[in-house]
């Protein structure tokens, strides 16, 4: 199937009440495959079809970017079969698809420890990386190996550094510039998370960029999350009254 082979309708939300930074948990594969009697692999592959429909609207939509939890730090727990099957799916995600990202200008950015995947792995998110790197349309982040503890603990490392090496100063640091040492440096702050699968928890993803997300958790697990959930879930991001901790103008 081609990734871009439907249209979306992009008529339902007005442009400016679309989140600029959509991040999805997808969470449920392992519960999907267990009802289907099988073994987990099979839901996370379920689970690509519900991915695709995401990247095709979110593109559609202009959404600004999407990020993916595709493997975190503490997914290696998992069987050595499990965690081949992820490897696999992602590799051939890329594989399948890169040619059509690159069509419609997506942007990939890989946020994790790439180095610490196994080679094969590796090279195609290098490759996906490289290939789109002049790519101007959306950001389509894949967070793989992926840690936000790790990630922060890195930027801080990293900051500490270019005050050694380049002379800057601890107390002039301000929140932008520490962002830009994160993976998601250039990127918008989260601003609508969605977890499937009725789990409510944030999993050690995004916690510095999800400062002030919106939160959805619908209760679909993640193989069967569909086109019309994904439009439920932005238009009920479309009516919210986002205050950012201050007060709604209007005096109400
Ligand atoms: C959580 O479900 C899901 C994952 C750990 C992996 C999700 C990965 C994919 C859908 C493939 C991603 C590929 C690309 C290219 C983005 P779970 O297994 O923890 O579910 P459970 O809680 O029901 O066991």
């Amino acid at each position: 199937m081609k990734l871009f082979a439907k249209k979306t309708d992009e008529t339902q939300i007005p442009q400016e009440k679309l989140p600029k930074h959509v991040a999805i948990i997808m969470d449920g594969n392992g519960r999907w495959a267990k009802k289907h009697k099988a073994q987990a692999a099979f839901g996370h592959r379920a689970g690509m079809e519900p991915v695709h429909t995401v990247i095709r609207m979110s593109n559609d939509l202009h959404i600004n970017t999407l990020s993916l939890y595709a493997f975190s730090t503490e997914n290696w727990t998992r069987s050595p079969e499990e965690v081949d099957a992820l490897m696999g799916l992602l590799c051939e995600f890329f594989f399948k698809d890169i040619d059509e990202l690159i069509e419609k200008n997506v942007h990939i950015r890989v946020l994790g420890d790439k180095d610490g995947l196994p080679k094969r792995s590796r090279d195609v998110l290098y490759d996906a990386e490289k290939r789109t790197e002049s790519c101007t349309g959306m950001n389509l982040c894949l967070a793989i190996n992926y840690g936000s503890r790790q990630e922060i603990v890195r930027a801080a490392a990293l900051y500490a550094r270019d005050c050694v090496e380049k002379g800057l100063k601890p107390a002039e640091l301000t929140e932008k510039a520490f962002s830009d040492y994160l993976y998601t440096a250039g990127l918008p702050d989260v601003d609508l998370m969605i977890r499937t699968s009725g789990e409510m928890r944030l999993s050690n993803f995004l916690l510095f960029q999800n400062a002030y997300a919106e939160f959805d958790f619908p209760v679909k697990l993640w193989p069967d999350f569909s086109g019309e959930d994904y439009m439920e879930a932005l238009k009920a991001y479309a009516s919210r009254d986002r205050r950012f901790g201050g007060r709604k103008k209007s005096g109400s």
